[in-house]
């Protein structure tokens, strides 16, 4: 990325370049509909970091910030940490990273290594693969003094410890509730100052992968002395019976960080998604003492509010701001929703005053190719894909999100169930929660709380009562508009069951849903899981040695149940609110029920890469409101001729008639929820599906045999990106017959090139046992294609336009080539980071191997 200051003055403005020079990256939260506000800088700490993997159990290779043989550590005198954690550590011999950032991804397979975590060289066995530095030099310019200074960390995994310029800053056990650090007064004004994290992944938070770094946002965030305090607002709504004004309540809490007593006024206004003033109200006289904080509540009213709805996703904008003696200390944007809900133990869940059926999903958060490390902008298309499922509400399994992930629920139209991670009522578990709900309580997607999930120990006893209630009461104090559900697994009727204010089943195989409705008529339910059916994508003949199972929903394993069975059951009983799949997206781990070398779960109605497997049709076909037929499996079945094969079809269309080249096989009544099925004597040829309602034929789909492999064919759903450093082109693999039809069997080894102003950031295929890498260390990028299919991740580079080309190369098939425009089109202000070499930002990815430690003695190491 070879941008002069020229260049950068131009794209950025001059007003940018201090922040530029100093590292840093103006960004408005994705919420925010203005440009930063003079007052509050809100700028992006992304890019440019140092890392290197340290070691769990060995000091002397974990760049020791507490070395025995100094008498004083940074616990016994302030500012005095040693190794990675001082600021005159040189780390010019670490590798360059940008966030988010996910080393786990970039390790090979072990078979060693934890079967629910996929495999990776990661956590207690590996103790030099499992604790990570990351190292960040940012200039703060002179004028700052005096203002608040703090540095928010959208989420590490795990157990992350902070230091600025070698003071302590805190540690942060949790990896996924967001935490902020108050920077003010460890700053060096007017000069360089560093921030050291040290993250130890060795030990598991949940029994799915999860990571390992820093592997969502940083900020840094700069206020006047009396400010807001870090989520510091809280908006509640009340909409009219007849909708026609609703009342906007606030309360404030600020902050004086100043030297002396601030007397002082908020002006609040609210905005409207079309940028129109629609209340504008203010408090006047507030005092604060000098450290003191306060919170200051306030309404307004909205008249004629545009309402938000997964299908209307409206927001508004509160801006508070703080005025002492006429002048500006910071101005608070925060993104909300007006919005009634309820949710009822006989009628299921209201939104707005009408039902809605919870058409839900469970997912975890990572993808092929990135792992944990989330661009934002593949955070919106994986909602936009669940909302062309059908889905219209996310259940958050089984933790707390990125915060981008609600901003693109909110934006997009995504109902929320929220989750807490740790169960239990100590400091540290009731303070998850606290973070959890503090954090995301203005967002109108989220509909619901939930305080854990299967706590098999207390779940069906006194003790899981007692839990239940204490951590459901906890929320209520912290927001009273939406209730708490836990997602249980055993004991219904019991237990934890017995205090909670929404019944969450898990598996409706796992007790009888009747009769705990019976026994507590005036409880709302919702399956917080349903279904997890396994099914691997394009697989029609099981196929164990290689851990592929069918794609015909029938894979139901213990307690689990088939989809069609799970959506007929909930939808049969219109006293629940409904349910949430078990997944929409494969995720790495939890491969069950296949060990080694399978690496990923077979849950999903899509794979890791977002392509569908057939049971996504069905749910398409019953959730989503259109014509819909899909007939599989794939008519590719050379040495098969003759033999039976079993072909189905989803659709919501009354009866579906199949034909073999012409020759009908019969026509079948469509069952709703379910399929039709043919055992069909292979023949290469067309095969296709008629849709008839009313008797006529309305719609059809066909699959047919193809010839061989002749050309690859790359393609991605969106090719104009914005140059943001963040957006990214899914783009898919594939070969094509000499006809241009797709080979759905083809498994050819593809290597890619990318040349303009982009860079691939992950490939994947889907296929739950690849121990394929989805890093390409050596910079040859390169992926199999998985029953027909491929994905690579290309992002834009950050400020740079122009065109991005993807090749792709495969033996004895034609090459292809995808040309990708990246523009202006989305607004995310960027800059580069001068003080690293450019040749350093873009290098391959090395191996990440003990090698990561520098060569140079560590200052201060133990010997
Ligand atoms: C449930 C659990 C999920 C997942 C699923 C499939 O019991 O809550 O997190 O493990 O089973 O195995």
């Amino acid at each position: 990325m070879m941008v002069t200051i020229n260049a950068m003055k131009r794209i950025l403005g001059a007003a940018c370049l201090a922040l530029a020079l100093a590292g840093l990256v103006p960004v408005m939260r994705a919420q925010s509909a203005s440009a930063p506000s003079p007052v509050r800088e809100q700028l992006l700490m992304d890019e440019g970091w140092r890392f290197a993997l340290g070691h769990a159990t060995d000091a002397s290779r974990d760049f020791d910030p507490a070395p025995l043989s100094d008498s004083f550590n940074y616990f016994s005198k302030a500012g005095r940490a040693s190794g990675a954690a001082s600021a005159k550590f040189d780390d010019s011999g670490w590798r360059v990273v940008d966030l988010p950032h996910d080393w786990a991804v970039e390790l090979p397979f072990d078979a060693r290594g934890s079967h629910s975590h996929g495999y990776k060289a990661l956590g207690k066995v590996f103790p030099e693969n499992s604790v990570g530095w990351y190292r960040r030099k940012f200039f703060i310019p002179k004028e700052d003094l005096g203002r608040h200074i703090e540095v928010e960390f959208g989420g590490v995994f795990r157990d992350s410890q902070v230091w600025v310029n070698g003071f302590y800053l805190g540690r942060h056990s949790s990896g996924y509730t967001s935490f902020a650090y108050d920077l003010t007064d460890y700053l060096d004004y007017g000069g360089e100052n560093v921030i050291a994290v040290r993250t130890d992944a060795s030990l598991e938070e949940g029994w799915f992968y999860e990571g390992a770094g820093i592997y969502r946002h940083v900020w840094l965030t700069k206020t006047g002395a009396l400010h807001v305090a870090h989520w510091g607002t809280y908006i509640t709504t009340d909409v009219a019976g007849d909708a026609s004004a609703a009342t906007v309540n606030v309360t404030v809490t600020a902050k004086n960080d100043g030297a002396a007593p601030a007397t002082f006024k908020f002006v609040q206004t609210v905005t409207s998604a079309d940028g129109k003033t629609v209340a504008e109200f203010s408090t006047d006289n507030c005092t604060l003492t000098p450290g003191a904080s306060h919170e200051f509540a306030a309404s307004c009213k909205v008249s004629s509010p545009r309402l938000w709805s997964p299908e209307t996703p409206n927001l508004y904008t509160l801006e508070t701001t703080l005025l002492a003696d006429s002048k500006v200390t910071d101005r608070y944007e925060t993104p909300f929703g007006i919005r009634t809900i309820k949710w009822t133990a006989d009628n299921g869940f209201f939104l707005n005053g009408k039902h809605v059926e919870i058409k839900g999903t469970n997912n975890h958060q990572d993808h092929a190719g990135v792992g944990a490390a989330m661009p934002d902008s593949l955070v919106y298309e994986r909602i936009r894909i669940l909302k062309e499922m059908g889905c219209n509400a996310y259940r958050m399994s089984h933790n707390p999100p990125a915060p981008e992930v609600l901003d693109a629920c909110d934006r997009l139209g995504m109902l929320v169930l929220d989750e807490n991670r740790e169960t239990g009522t100590n400091e540290q578990q009731l303070g998850g929660l606290r973070d959890m709900i503090l954090r995301d309580r203005n967002h109108p997607s989220v509909v619901l709380w939930s305080v854990g999930n299967e706590e098999w120990a207390i779940e069906g006893g006194e003790k899981g009562a007692r839990v239940t209630r204490t951590m459901q009461n906890y929320v209520r104090q912290l927001d009273s508009t939406r209730p708490s559900t836990v997602a249980i697994s055993g004991g219904w009727g019991h237990g934890s069951s017995t205090t909670t204010e929404v019944m969450g089943f898990n598996y409706f195989n796992h007790g009888d849903v009747d009769a705990y409705h019976a026994q507590f008529p005036n409880v709302p339910t919702v399956g917080t899981e349903e279904s997890a059916c396994y099914a691997t994508r394009g697989v029609y003949f099981e196929d164990r040695a290689k851990c592929r199972l069918t794609a015909y929903d029938t894979n139901a394993d213990r307690w689990f149940t088939q989809a069609r069975d799970s959506i007929a059951f909930y939808m049969n009983r219109p006293w629940t609110a409904g349910a949430f799949r078990w997944t929409a997206f494969d995720y790495r781990g939890e491969p069950t029920p296949f060990a080694w070398p399978a690496n990923a779960s077979q849950f999903g109605a899509m794979d890791t890469c977002g392509f569908p497997k057939d049971v996504y049709y069905l749910y398409q076909a019953w959730w989503g409101d259109k014509p819909l037929l899909h007939v599989f499996p794939h008519w590719n079945w050379k040495g098969r001729e003759g033999q039976p094969i079993e072909v189905w079809a989803y659709g919501n269309c009354e009866e579906v008639e199949l034909f073999l080249n012409g020759k009908s096989l019969g026509r079948q009544p469509m069952t709703k929820y379910g399929n039709c099925a043919w055992q069909v004597p292979y023949a290469p040829g067309k095969l296709v599906a008629k849709g008839y309602v009313g008797g006529k034929e309305t719609l059809s789909d066909t699959v047919e045999t193809t010839g061989p492999a002749a050309t690859l064919k790359l393609s991605a759903r969106r090719t104009a990106l914005a140059a943001d450093g963040d957006d990214v082109a899914l783009v898919t693999v594939e070969v094509t017959d000499a006809e241009g039809r797709r080979v759905p069997d083809a498994m050819n080894a593809v290597s890619f090139d990318i040349s303009g102003p982009g860079r691939i950031i992950g490939v994947g295929n889907g296929d739950p046992a690849s121990l394929e890498a989805d890093k390409c260390a050596d910079g040859q990028w390169r992926r199999s294609l998985f029953n027909g299919l491929a994905q690579v991740i290309v992002q834009t580079r950050r400020g740079e336009t122009g065109t991005i080309t993807l090749f792709a190369r495969s033996n004895q098939v034609k090459n292809a080539s995808l040309e990708l425009e990246a523009g202006k089109t989305l607004p995310r202000p960027t800059v580069p980071v001068p003080a690293v070499s450019e040749s350093a930002l873009h290098a391959p990815v090395p191996a990440l191997v003990e090698a990561d430690v520098p060569a140079k003695p560590v200052e201060n190491q133990k010997k």
